[in-house]
């Protein structure tokens, strides 16, 4: 089959001219004319597709070809999945949702389209961001993930190479591929399907199984500790050679000593506790970041500092309250690690 074609339906892997891969000028579902590549991942192809019946641009993302008609049926029950947790969030900072078709057993998503370079690209490209820029980028992933999370739904893939950017340079998150939300039917787990080892929340991953806990927002918001410290020091801080020393490395949970997060620190340190209950949930650790945006010295030995001597004490040393101002975001903070903590 050469046209109105998935890509499974291809019996020798080549596009419509015969050159592999080239499946440009190919009708999708009677609808979308597929035109370029954009990227492509574990879970399929997205190509940029020009919608006919409303003439937009779209960008459509197609299951990878599998042979086996037993795992195929898996990797369909997990597309329509990934087009009903990303139908559910509707977000400035999420990339938006359109349609979803299937055609010979292939499931197509229509969704936004935004320039294909990931977070994960500029950073391999340019190297670390600044703390401002950090700062921006975590704060909009962050809103994203508060309208994920209150749409009940779990993303459980939060890491650089699943954020794109705006053409104001402002993020958005992408990539639902491996997304749960509440009431979603089970899939058994073919391939490579727990998301990138090094932004996995330790209590996901732990050795004991007594430890091991489910997926929630408490190990979202890790993956984007481990993003936010990516973003500013310039590698991961959770790293192995093999996926057994990802492993060792998690289990220990050790974050290694941060020498250019600054003012993130504090918040970076928040998101990656090793204990679910005690990292702040999206909607505390929004607020932690702009408190850190809007301190103009670093806010680590403040925030210590008043946590530890609790709000009497605190009182005593009035310049440093002054230093932030009068956000009250502080007061708001440690109130809150108050709560978490009891
Ligand atoms: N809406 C989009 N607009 C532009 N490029 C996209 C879009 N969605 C995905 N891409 C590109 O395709 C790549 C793979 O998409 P992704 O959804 O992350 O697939 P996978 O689930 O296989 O990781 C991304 O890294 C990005 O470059
Ligand atoms: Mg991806």
């Amino acid at each position: 089959m050469t046209n109105e074609a998935g890509f499974s339906s291809a019996s020798d892997g080549n596009g419509p001219d015969g050159s592999p891969d080239d499946w440009s000028g190919v009708l999708v579902a009677g609808r979308y004319r597929l035109e370029r590549e954009l990227g492509r991942g574990g879970m399929g192809r997205v190509w940029e597709a020009l919608d006919t019946k409303t003439n937009r641009t779209v960008a459509l993302k197609g299951l990878r070809d599998v042979q086996d008609s037993d795992e195929r049926d898996e990797w369909v029950r997990r597309a329509q999945r990934e087009a009903q947790a990303l139908s559910r969030v509707e977000h400035q900072h999420v990339v938006g949702f359109h349609n979803v078709v299937e055609e010979s057993g292939q499931v197509w998503i229509a969704m936004e389209r935004f320039a294909p370079r990931t977070l994960g690209d500029v950073l391999r490209e340019q190297g670390p961001l600044t703390v401002m820029h950090a700062t921006d980028i975590g704060l909009q992933v962050l809103r994203a993930l508060r309208a994920v999370h209150e749409a009940e739904v779990l993303h459980r893939d939060v890491k650089p190479d699943n954020i794109l950017f705006h053409a104001d340079g402002s993020a958005l998150l992408m990539d639902f591929g491996i997304a749960t939300y509440k009431g979603a039917p089970r899939v058994t787990q073919v391939g490579q399907v727990i998301g990138a080892l090094e932004y996995l929340a330790p209590e996901l991953v732990s050795m004991d199984p007594e430890d091991r806990r489910p997926a929630s927002e408490a190990s979202d918001l890790w993956s984007l500790g481990v993003t936010l410290y990516e973003m500013v020091e310039g590698r991961r801080p959770f790293e192995g050679v093999n996926d057994y020393e990802i492993l060792l490395a998690l289990r220990e949970a050790q974050i290694p000593p941060m020498q250019f997060a600054g003012r993130l620190a504090a918040p970076i340190r928040a998101l990656l506790h090793r204990d679910p209950a005690r990292r702040p949930n999206a909607e505390a650790a929004e607020k932690l970041l702009e408190l850190s945006r809007y301190t103009s010295t670093p806010p680590r030995g403040l925030l210590l500092d008043r946590i530890d001597r609790g709000p009497n004490e605190s009182s005593r040393r009035p310049q440093q309250r002054d230093s932030i101002g009068s956000s009250g975001l502080l007061d708001w903070w440690s109130r809150f690690r108050r709560r978490s903590s009891q």
